[in-house]
């Protein structure tokens, strides 16, 4: 099915879906025709602004390095107006407080569904600015995108107090209230999925929301601005601010008019945050940070299956993953044999335009990223690590880095310590249970962690012993809206998803009532 147009709700297009019926298996979805990006403004109060001070930056795509489009920045005056415009949205008397929570619920189905309707355009605009590939943009963000979506439309009139039984004749009970503007700074790697995790539980407890997407990526958060006014959201509630983060973003962190802030991005950006909230308002702060995750492989688990998720886990989104599996400890007996199969399996990852519905893997986001990534990779190459395969950037094509097996990694060298974000796995060998488990631990990072065996006693033990906010077991990269997700020690603070994230978007107000008749 092919569709033509120019819609009000953003781009001009030619949009390709595959066909269907007649029993034969569904064809790969392919991405759309994009010819022009209609929206490249700041999206304030339901309307969309030239900056303040008329100033643009242009977005690139990095698997060509061709320039998409030029999109508005924000700084201070339009952060200054984007607040007071949601202050205003959020306040007593106004139709977002007014709306009856169910009412609130079906606003998030309605963006959901809109979603849903422009999936293979959001999935082509994801891809375009961030260079991932285009099956991966289309099943995994997007799915996730309006899973957590839905989620959250559920629970707008789920969220409530407790009554507690109290000594002397008072009744006392909690209400959960917003907290008010709600700012959200945005990283690249998932531009889509990481706004709804933040917009979704912000909206669903009634706050209203300021997003700074990364300079790299504000495609589809714009687009998405345009969904928001086509659902019906009142203006202001959701606003939308392209720019940079020394200014935009500093800007959203130390305003004394935003309420909370979450942020997702790097350890040292994440500790810049927190101290501009304590430094201005001491507004709440929830912090999703890098990772160094391990991965254990004990000898009695399913070798190939290991194998396939511990190198999903590394080479995802090229490595691009708070989550990425880039550690990778294997118990000393089945050492030799992982460190061949992963080889094997990394040599078969598909490289390409990651437009092209085959690619499995596209480029770096950024000439600056890539060449950190290719400089710890030399690194790891000096200090003696066993290059399995890759370690060069693919030969005319810009941004690609090969998949990297490196094994006879030790636990001292800068890959094994420092987050690579790129398409980097480190194999190590481990002999004893006590050994693996601290030096799995020895990292100021805690985000995820992976327990390969079929003895479900030790993946029991290993979960409990091993210092992380996630562990999976026999599988990797399992996320779900309905589950929490966050950082032990330098990972972050708070959770996102899952009942627990509400908690981060609420005040809890204890009303204490005196009561006369006591009978
Ligand atoms: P960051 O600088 O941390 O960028 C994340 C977001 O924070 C972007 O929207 C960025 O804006 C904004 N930002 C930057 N400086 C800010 C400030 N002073 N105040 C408020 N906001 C600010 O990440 P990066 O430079 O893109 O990548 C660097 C490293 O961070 C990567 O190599 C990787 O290790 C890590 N990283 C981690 C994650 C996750 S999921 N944990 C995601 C991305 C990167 P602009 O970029 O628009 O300036």
């Amino acid at each position: 099915m092919a569709t033509n147009g120019k819609a009000e709700n953003g781009v001009t297009t030619t949009t390709t879906t595959g066909g269907g019926g007649g029993g034969a298996p569904a064809p790969l979805p392919q991405p759309a025709k994009v010819h022009h990006i209609q929206h490249t403004k700041l999206f304030i109060n339901n309307e969309w602004l030239t900056s303040s001070k008329g100033r643009t930056f242009p977005t690139v795509n990095p698997a060509t390095g061709v320039t998409i489009c030029h999109v508005q920045e924000a700084d201070q005056a339009d952060v200054d107006k984007a607040v007071e415009a949601a202050k205003a949205a959020g306040e007593r008397g106004s139709p977002w407080r007014r709306m009856e929570v169910s009412g609130r619920g079906r606003l998030l189905h309605k963006l959901a569904d809109l979603i849903e309707r422009d999936r293979v355009l959001l999935a082509t605009l994801e891809t375009m600015d961030t260079g991932k590939p285009f099956l991966q943009s289309f099943f995994i963000d997007l799915d996730g995108s309006i899973k957590t979506l839905r989620y959250y439309a559920g629970w707008t009139d789920k969220v409530h107090g407790k009554t507690m039984p109290v000594d002397e004749s008072f009744l006392s009970f909690t209400k959960h209230e917003p907290i008010g503007v709600c700012g959200a700074v945005i990283p690249w790697n998932f531009p889509l999925l990481m706004f709804m995790w933040k917009m979704a539980p912000a909206l669903s407890c009634g706050n209203t929301v300021i997003i700074k997407p990364a300079e790299q990526t504000p495609l589809t958060a714009l687009y998405v601005g345009a969904l928001i006014k086509e659902a019906g959201f009142p203006p202001g509630v959701v606003n939308i601010l392209p720019g940079f983060g020394p200014s935009a973003g500093a800007a959203v962190a130390s305003h004394m008019d935003v309420d909370k802030v979450a942020f997702t991005g790097s350890t040292e950006v994440g500790q810049l945050i927190k101290e501009a909230a304590a430094r201005s308002n001491l507004k709440r702060v929830t912090l999703e940070l890098g990772g160094k995750n391990p991965c254990i492989v004990f000898a009695d688990s399913d070798l190939q299956l290991a194998v396939e998720e511990t190198q999903k886990g590394a080479f995802y989104n090229q490595g691009q993953c708070c989550t990425a599996a880039s550690r990778v400890f294997v118990e000393e007996s089945v050492y030799e044999e992982f460190v061949r199969l992963s080889t094997e399996s990394a040599k078969g990852i598909v490289i390409g335009d990651p437009l092209d519905p085959r690619t499995s893997h596209g480029p770096q986001i950024d000439q600056q990223h890539f060449d950190k990534i290719m400089e710890l990779i030399e690194s790891g190459k000096k200090a003696g690590a066993v290059l399995e395969c890759g370690g060069k950037a693919v030969e005319d094509t810009g941004l690609f880095i090969q998949p990297t097996v490196f094994s006879g990694v030790q636990d001292h060298m800068r890959i094994a310590q420092e987050e690579i974000f790129g398409p980097v796995q480190c194999i190590f060998s481990f002999k004893s249970l006590r050994e693996v488990i601290d030096r799995a631990n020895s990292t100021k990072y805690g985000l995820v962690a992976a327990v390969f065996t079929r003895d479900m006693d030790r993946a029991m033990s290993v979960s409990s012993a091993l210092e992380a906010g996630t562990v999976w077991v026999n599988c990797y990269n399992a996320l779900h809206a309905q589950t929490p997700f966050g950082g032990y020690k330098m990972s972050g603070n708070g959770r996102e998803l899952g009942e627990y994230a509400l908690a981060e978007y609420t005040e809890v107000k204890a009303i204490t009532i005196k009561l006369n008749h006591v009978l």
